[in-house]
This record gives structure tokens, C-alpha cells and sequence, in this order.
């Protein structure tokens, strides 16, 4: 049987346009690990979230689409990953407003970002809560809905997220405290109904100095674009601060905004080179220049793919359409099971704790069920009782999905396979994801017994 991969979440903020420090520290390692095996990676545009720091509709749009044409254009593979926008998924607010309900609020007094407005106006003379909306106080906990929408076991993130990820796990498992035992009994799966993630901090990840040797940041100014135009790329690279040394005379690598840019662009044996030339007195402008050099070597291949997605909207839009049917084949089953848990959800399914016995007769044979989606695909599920086994991928037709069960009834569960990462195939075709804690055994098994009953 195949591991269960690790799922990886990453949520970028959509406001700001990308600058080599978010390049060399975030979107490069984030895409190499995302190749790794083992692990199934979700990349999103938390675009819902953009919208607690800006209030420039323009600004947000614009930004969307740079940063999504950035990651594409730097690698990320949405063939390989999920990759949608938050405001694509609205499983996501729905678990946002079932988590506000169980968050106490006293966890959200104490988020840093909260306490950092409170504590500056109470400074000023002014009320606490002067200018704060209720969006920066729910900023957790939609973070948090992020996250547990799809049970991600690890969330990447720098140091100053790590209170979010804990905020998570705290309201998860207050959520699986409350209604763990009622979600178990509407659905029939063991286990819990949140996953609590884990904050991933790589320590080897490289904050790149900006302009003025400070940490390269938009608050404080002195970023350089990733996609600046070349012209635009070298007067900025010529104007890094440096001190006052001429040429010729040996140069501190340490403390150098030149040398650790040029480290993050350069292989170890370059980097080698560079330290030996600035023992040797190389010169600030020619310093510059090679540091130019290995930027563009790296830069420009990525500003081309830019330049071409980014003229071309429509095709983002179908990636991120598609990355957003892939990423409700996870969300909408787990939220109509959280719904249900809750004393949510239809009027038509008996409650399973009223009538269990007709529950455990039902159990017994496996169904399938076949609806459609809001995204007007025609998707179908099997389900055993109350419990999901098999969440069908969306089709184009009914009548595609009716082959496709058809199959499964006759005897097609022989070609059955699950691959990791990638979900359950029927020959070479892509038809579904195993739901939670089901291995494809199980599915087997269970069609096995519909083959008999025929
Ligand atoms: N708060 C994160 C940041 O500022 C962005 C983010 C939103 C996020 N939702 C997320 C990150 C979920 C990881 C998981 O960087």
C-alpha cells in the first residue's frame, strides 16, 4: 500500500509586486520542495486576505495576477500541484464562520499583528481599537480555515507566521474537541475531523539584503523587482549601498550587500571566485557588474515565461479554474461531512444518531451517487452508509461519469490504482481522490461486493 503523502500548504498574500528577496527566499525553495516525492503541494493567492491590508481594488487585481504569472513563470508546476485563489474555494469562508464560532476570542485578542494596532493606538492617546477592522481581528482565523480546509499537515512559513499556525491548531482542536464525536457518527469515518499542521521553518532559507543592506522589504523601500526591465535591474544593482574602499583594496565579504546578493544567484564555486576577488581589491562597479550578470543569467528566462503569461489572462484564469476543481474534489465533501457534524447541512438524510440501525443496514452496500457541481461539472462519489470512500473528479458529461461507474460496477475495480500525489486511476484515466483515511483496498473490496449483489 502507498504512504499517504505529506500534504504542503502555502498561502501566498496577493498584495505587493514580487522582489528577488521574496524570489531567492520563498518562491525558489517553495518550488523545489513542491518536486520533492512524498509530498502534495498546495499553492494559493490568499486574495481574501489581501483585502484586510489594501482597500485599492486596482492594486489587489493587479497584484493577483503578477504574483500568479511570478510562480508559474519561476516553475510551479499546476500539473504537479494545486495551485487556485482562496476567493475560488468557498468552502474556505464557510469553515472561516464554523471555526469563528468555537475560536474564544480571547486567542484573538493576543494575535501579534492585533495587539501591534491596539498597542500603537493606546500609545497615540487614541481608543485601542481605533482603525482596526474586524477583518485584521479575524485574520487568524481565516488563516486557520486556510489551512484546515485541507488538512495540511505542514504550512511552510517564516518566523513571524508561527502564532498563526499555533492559532490553527488551537481552533481545530477546539472544533474536533466539540464535534469530533458527532462528525464521526454522521459520516462513519474514524479518526478526527481536522488535521492539525505543523509550522515548517527552514532555517537555511536566505533573507537577501536590499538597497541599503537592510532586509530587502517593501516597508522599507528597497526592494528590487524580480522582473524589473534589464536597464531598470542594472542602475538598481549599481546603486547597493557599499562603503567607501577603492579598487584595489581588499574588501570585507561580511556585512556585504554585493557579496551575499551575488552568494544567493551564484553556485559555491562562483561565490569562491567572488571571495577571492574581493580579497584581491576587485572594485565596487565591477563587483556590480558580475553580481549583474549572475541576476540576469537566472532572471531572464523567468521575465520572458513572465512576459508571456502575463499578456495572456485568460489562460491564468483556466489554471486557476482548474486548480480550483482539483482543490474542491478535498473541500466540498470535507465541509457537507463539517456541516452535517455541526447539525447542519439537508433535512433529507435521516441524522445518523436517530436511526442507527438503518444506518449499519445501509452501511452494508456500497452506493454511488452522481450530482452536479456549481462549477456545472457532473461529478459522483461512492459512498458506504454515510461514509465517503471515492470523491469522482468532475466530468464534462453525465454520461462520461455514468461510463465511468458503469465500469466500476462490472468488474473494472481490477484496474484500479491509486497514485501517490496524482489519485485513483481506472487504466490510464484519472477518475477520483480516495477520501480520508481510505485506502484503495477498500474501494476494491467494496465494488467487489456491488459485483456480487448484481
Ligand atoms: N499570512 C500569510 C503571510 O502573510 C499568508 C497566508 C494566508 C498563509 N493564509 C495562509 C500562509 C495559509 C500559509 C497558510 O505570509
Amino acid at each position: 500500500m502507498s504512504q499517504r503523502p505529506v500534504r504542503v500548504l502555502t498561502g501566498i498574500t496577493t498584495t505587493g509586486t514580487p522582489h528577488l528577496g521574496n524570489y531567492a527566499g520563498a518562491i525558489r525553495p517553495a518550488i523545489a520542495a513542491s518536486r520533492a516525492k512524498g509530498v502534495e503541494s498546495f499553492f494559493f493567492l490568499a486574495d481574501y486576505h489581501a483585502l484586510i491590508k489594501a482597500d485599492d481594488p486596482d492594486r489587489v487585481a493587479r497584484s493577483r495576477l503578477e504574483i500568479a504569472a511570478t510562480w508559474l513563470a519561476c516553475g510551479l508546476d499546476p500539473a504537479r500541484v494545486t495551485f487556485y485563489r482562496q476567493s475560488d474555494i468557498p468552502e474556505i469562508p464557510q469553515l472561516c464562520w464554523l471555526l469563528t464560532c468555537v475560536a474564544a476570542k480571547g486567542l484573538l485578542n493576543r494575535a501579534h499583528a492585533y495587539k501591534a494596532a491596539v498597542d500603537k493606538n493606546t500609545a497615540a492617546g487614541e481608543d485601542p481599537d481605533a482603525g482596526v477592522t474586524a477583518g485584521l481581528y479575524m485574520y487568524p482565523v481565516l488563516m486557520a480555515a486556510d489551512i484546515l480546509a485541507f488538512g495540511a499537515h505542514r504550512v511552510p512559513v517564516g518566523r513571524d507566521q508561527i502564532q498563526h499556525i499555533e492559532m490553527a491548531r488551537d481552533i481545530g482542536q477546539r472544533f474536533n474537541h466539540l464535534y469530533g464525536e458527532s462528525w464521526r457518527r454522521v459520516t462513519g469515518a474514524t479518526g478526527e475531523p481536522l488535521v492539525l499542521p505543523e509550522a515548517q521553518i527552514d532555517e537555511n532559507v536566505a533573507t537577501l539584503p536590499g538597497l541599503d543592506g537592510r532586509k530587502m522589504s517593501k516597508s522599507y523601500d528597497n526592494t528590487i523587482p524580480l522582473f524589473a526591465p534589464p536597464a531598470e535591474l542594472k542602475r538598481l544593482v549599481m546603486s547597493i549601498v557599499t562603503d567607501s574602499r577603492a579598487p584595489g583594496e581588499p574588501k570585507d565579504t561580511k556585512g556585504s550587500a554585493v557579496f551575499q546578493l551575488y552568494q544567493a544567484f551564484a553556485t559555491a564555486e562562483q561565490t569562491e571566485e567572488m571571495r577571492h576577488a574581493f580579497a584581491e581589491g576587485i572594485g565596487w562597479g565591477d563587483a556590480k557588474q558580475r553580481l549583474l550578470a549572475r541576476i540576469e543569467e537566472q532572471v531572464a528566462p523567468l521575465r520572458e515565461q513572465y512576459a508571456q503569461l502575463i499578456a495572456r489572462p485568460a489562460q491564468l484564469e483556466e489554471i486557476l479554474q482548474e486548480g480550483a476543481r482539483k482543490a474542491r474534489d478535498i473541500t466540498v465533501p470535507l465541509l457537507d461531512g463539517l456541516q452535517r457534524a455541526v447539525g447542519l447541512g439537508t433535512f433529507a438524510a435521516p441524522r445518523a444518531a436517530a436511526a442507527p440501525k438503518a444506518r449499519a443496514a445501509a452501511a452494508k452496500l456500497p452506493q454511488f451517487k452522481q450530482y452536479r457541481e456549481a462549477d456545472g461539472r457532473f461529478h459522483f462519489k461512492l459512498v458506504q452508509g454515510d461514509r465517503l470512500l471515492l470523491q469522482g473528479v468532475g466530468f464534462d458529461s453525465p454520461r462520461e461519469a455514468g461510463q465511468v461507474i458503469a465500469r466500476l460496477k462490472s468488474g473494472g475495480a481490477a484496474e484500479l490504482r491509486h497514485v501517490a500525489d496524482v489519485g485513483v486511476h481506472l487504466g490510464e484515466t484519472l477518475i477520483g481522490h480516495l477520501a480520508e483515511g481510505v485506502a484503495v483496498e477498500e474501494i476494491v473490496e467494496a465494488l467487489s461486493r456491488l459485483v456480487e449483489e448484481a
